[in-house]
């Protein structure tokens, strides 16, 4: 969910609505605002489905604007998308208003104890009861950040939770634990959101806001203390890029604009990290001696970032000789895992903030490995939660379907795997040169294949009544494979799977049948011929039972040619970075056969970008 808080002199709603549409890739269910009007009464507008709805609902029915006030924009958890579901909630006396992200996972209790007190509800969800809840202590106390600390005691699970109390016009409060929320500083007035995103419009300088800590925003103040009202200490900074990186420009989607982004992500995540031949990383001196004493890595993360910890565990064991697997982060953390405090944990995550994630993160941490994380977003939960965080430097990444940032994190990953390498003496001085070459040629080269994108659009619009399409890798083509079926599913809500290559045999295979859709990630025949020559024979082995197959091939490899029924070409590059060039094409076949279908290619049905429950 996406949630924003406003105190100041401007008029709420337009600040509340400008953040609302840039939280939207946080969910997009429902959406709604409470404002505080002149009047000094509490007014509130939401509805069911994506933002416009609101929009349409605040023209027919305005609200009276006033410049205290909170946003909400909703992926479902308790409770269906619909108007009653949709937040804020209001206190039993209709004077308070909360919107809330998370989830209150003792909530049935705490319901229970209000219904038997006679309280009645409107809606489904856990986060009414909160409403009820801190709206009692305020008639209690009449001081809504000391109803806040009384309440949120008595909550179970993760959440941030905004309010305002129509007897408190000039105050936010706000209170998290797990779930993000962080502070926009302005001048004489004051912003919450679940990022920066929120607010970067009207500020750059932000505060974080740690765990289990309640914030009380007005106009001239901000006040942060722990759950039982300690100050506590907050880190400012400075947001590195301005509102215009948050903005489609003149693109098609988010989307579209994020892929072209793609060279530059690299470039920005390599910049000031490649020195003189060497790797520079003092983002990693915190876990310096874990790192020389490490014998086991396993790298967290879900969905996208997963796919780039495949290709981290190919580098880290070829170029660093560690042994390293992968685990999607919520099956790590239930199964015992050894871990040691020679063992490190490298998470990864675009937002900083998939639940599932931090949660590995965490369970890591108490049992004594190491953690490193690489986030894309600055103040980022799980980089703070890390014994050392590593960012990529992707910028703001709003489509929910993860594009520049999973190139950015295989970068990082690399360039971790270089460093480890050069440490452990790994790998020769004249091999670093040549595969930091490789790395910092990749913006060029990648520059180069996005230029095929009209092909690549012809290729999909042809397809857009396909029912199934599989991809085919083998070794580092492998996780492309992968990622390349779970795009196409996000995005177009076509069955798609993807396959190691020499697995096929063992079973897939059954599924080809004329006409069936393979694209194939053809390694590179110089490189490594054996390969080659195996992934051209899987290609033989479909195409004799029919399958229309589409190759991703690199420049020059005429071997495929006669197998293939359509070739996209991607430049030369090393075996390990091929992944880097191939992953472009998949990514803007689903986005235009998502387009073609006349889908939202930003905001796929069901998905959020940021996944804050568990
Ligand atoms: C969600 C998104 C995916 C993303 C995954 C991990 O499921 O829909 O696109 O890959 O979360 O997100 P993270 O922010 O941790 O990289």
């Amino acid at each position: 969910c996406g949630i924003v808080g406003y105190v100041g002199p401007r008029q709420s709603l337009s600040v509340l609505m400008g953040g609302l549409r840039r939280l939207e890739y946080r969910g997009y269910d429902s959406a709604g605002v409470a404002v505080i009007g002149p009047d000094g009464v509490l007014g509130t507008a939401k509805k069911a489905g994506k933002l416009a709805e609101l929009t349409a609902e605040l023209a027919e029915h305005p609200l009276a604007d006033g410049t205290t006030g909170i946003g909400h924009t909703r992926w479902a958890t308790h409770g269906g998308p619909t108007d009653a579901n949709a937040h804020p909630h209001l206190g039993d006396d209709g004077k308070l208003a909360l919107i809330h992200n998370g989830i209150i996972e003792n909530f049935a209790e705490l319901k229970g104890e209000l219904l038997a007190e006679g309280v009645t509800f409107t809606s489904e969800t856990d986060t009414e009861v909160a409403a009820i809840m801190v709206g009692q202590r305020y008639r209690e106390t009449g001081d809504l950040t000391e109803a806040f600390r009384q309440v949120v005691s008595r909550l179970h699970g993760a959440f941030t939770l905004l309010a305002v109390h129509q007897d408190s016009p000039g105050v936010v409060v706000g209170a998290r634990r797990n779930s993000p929320l962080v502070i926009g500083l302005g001048d004489g007035e004051n912003f919450l959101g679940s990022d920066v995103a929120a607010f970067v419009e009207f500020t750059r300088r932000a505060m974080e806001i740690g765990q289990d800590q309640i914030v009380t925003i007005r106009p001239g103040s901000v006040e942060v203390t722990d759950f039982a009202g300690n100050p506590a200490e907050s880190r400012e900074f400075e947001v590195a890029w301005d509102a215009s990186a948050a903005e489609k420009g003149g693109w098609s989607s988010f989307m579209a604009k994020e892929i072209s982004e793609e060279p530059d992500a690299i470039a920005n995540t390599l910049l000031g990290r490649v020195v003189d031949g060497d790797v520079v990383l003092p983002e990693l001196d915190p876990i310096q001696a874990a790192l020389d004493d490490v014998d086991r890595i396993i790298i967290v993360a879900c969905g996208t970032a997963a796919y780039s910890g495949i290709l981290g565990k190919y580098a880290l064991e070829k170029w660093a000789g560690v042994p390293t697997e992968v685990e999607l982060s919520h099956e790590f953390r239930y199964r015992d895992p050894v871990l040691t405090s020679r063992t490190l944990v490298i998470s990864i995550s675009q937002s900083g903030e998939t639940m599932d994630t931090l949660m590995a993160v965490k369970y890591a941490g108490e049992r004594g490995a190491n953690t490193l994380s690489i986030c894309n977003t600055q103040g980022a939960t799980i980089a703070r939660e890390s014994d050392a965080a590593l960012f990529t430097h992707a910028g703001p990444e709003v489509a929910v379907a993860s594009t520049k940032a999973f190139v950015a994190q295989v970068t990082a990953l690399y360039l971790v795997a270089l460093k480890l390498g050069i440490a452990r003496g790994t790998l020769e001085p004249g091999v670093v040169a040549g595969h930091l070459e490789q790395l910092l040629a990749l913006p060029g080269k990648l520059s180069q294949v996005l230029e095929t994108g009209s092909q690549i659009r012809e290729l999909a619009r042809g397809m857009s009544d396909t029912r199934s399409v599989l991809f085919l890798g083998r070794n580092v083509g492998y996780p492309i494979a992968l990622e390349g079926a779970l795009k196409l599913k996000e995005l177009a809500y076509i069955h798609a799977e993807g396959f190691a290559a020499g697995e096929l045999k063992h079973g897939p295979i059954a599924l080809i049948e004329p006409g069936q859709r393979v694209f194939v990630v053809v390694p590179s025949p110089r490189d490594s011929d054996s390969l080659h020559r195996k992934v051209v024979s899987n290609i033989q082995e479909i195409r004799a039972r029919g399958a229309f197959v589409i190759a991703i091939a690199e420049e020059g490899d005429v071997a495929v040619l006669p197998y293939a029924d359509d070739v996209l070409r991607i430049p030369l590059a090393g075996p390990m970075f091929e992944p880097l060039l191939a992953v472009a094409p998949l990514q803007i076949f689903a986005m235009e056969l998502a387009a073609a279908k006349g889908l939202d290619v930003d905001q796929p049905r069901n998905l959020a970008k940021s996944v804050t429950v568990e």
